[in-house]
């Protein structure tokens, strides 16, 4: 048993889809979630700047004592996969996870990946899957202007702005008959009911469920939980303005009011 809360951070709103995840999976803990809107986006960011912000934001968030720590950010958990693995809290992912189930999936249709231009061009997410899936064929597609549109609100399914660039983004993937499609951006989880108008029933496969899921999993393998069946409670931090993310926190979580408290935004 280990009553110390549990870590997410994310540049933005992509990593609450990491922590509505875990908040189903384990209801009883406490959360420090961080959004560094000051720095965000992360996905044009070069890789070596990434490692140095995956640091940062795992010291900020080991500065409130957290007991394990989920990278609820495709860009980071490609850039930085061995900061995070050698890191002294135990710090998970969402790569690893998601590439494992994307290559569990069954037939030999496509499959597709979407994400940042930082996880896409690195081939983090690709490179892997196609050596587990020999022959067949694996499509990544940046969408660099998907997770700036959803910090700026662009989020409703109708919303004109968003159905366009999703429209453009998507084309490449347009009477490609994917297995399954990765989004390995967990801001893309937030409009996934406008990916899914663009691309029909494809099944979605969610990055930030996946990493979620293997934290929760390590701590309750190791009796890491705090054993509580439920009623944990979760602390926001954020680098910037928190207006617009507290009154999107709490819709999106269904909890009550959200009030994050201002951090600086880190030097590089
Ligand atoms: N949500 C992030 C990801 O999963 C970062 C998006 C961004 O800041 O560009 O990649």
């Amino acid at each position: 048993m280990d009553d110390r809360p549990i870590g997410i951070f994310d540049s933005g709103v992509g990593g609450l889809t990491g922590l509505k995840a875990l908040l189903r999976l384990l209801p009883g803990e406490d959360y420090v979630f961080f959004a560094d809107t000051g720095r965000m986006p992360y996905g044009p960011r070069p890789q070596e700047e990434l490692r140095a912000i995956a640091l940062q934001d795992m010291d900020c968030l080991a500065s409130f004592g957290v007991k394990a720590i989920l990278s609820a950010c495709g860009t980071i958990s490609s850039a930085a996969h061995r900061e995070l693995e050698t890191y002294p809290i135990p710090a998970f992912g969402v790569l690893h996870p998601a590439v494992a189930a994307m290559a569990a999936v069954g037939g030999d249709a496509p499959l597709g990946v979407i994400a940042t231009s930082a996880s896409i061009e690195s081939g983090q997410f690709t490179l892997p899957l196609r050596a587990l899936c020999p022959g067949r064929e694996i499509v990544g597609l940046a969408c660099p202007e998907f997770a700036p549109m959803i910090e700026a609100g662009h989020i409703a399914p109708d919303d004109p702005v968003l159905r366009e660039a999703v429209a453009r983004a998507l084309a490449p993937l347009r009477g490609k008959e994917l297995g399954a499609l990765l989004l390995g951006c967990t801001h893309y989880g937030v409009i996934e009911a406008a990916i899914r108008f663009e691309l029909g029933d494809v099944p979605l496969l969610s990055a930030a469920d996946c990493g979620a899921a293997a934290l929760a999993e390590h701590l309750s393998a190791h009796g890491m939980t705090n054993g509580r069946a439920d009623g944990g409670s979760t602390r926001f931090l954020i680098s910037s303005d928190p207006a617009p993310f507290d009154a999107f926190a709490s819709r999106y979580l269904e909890i009550g009011p959200v009030r994050a408290e201002r951090v600086p935004v880190m030097e590089l």
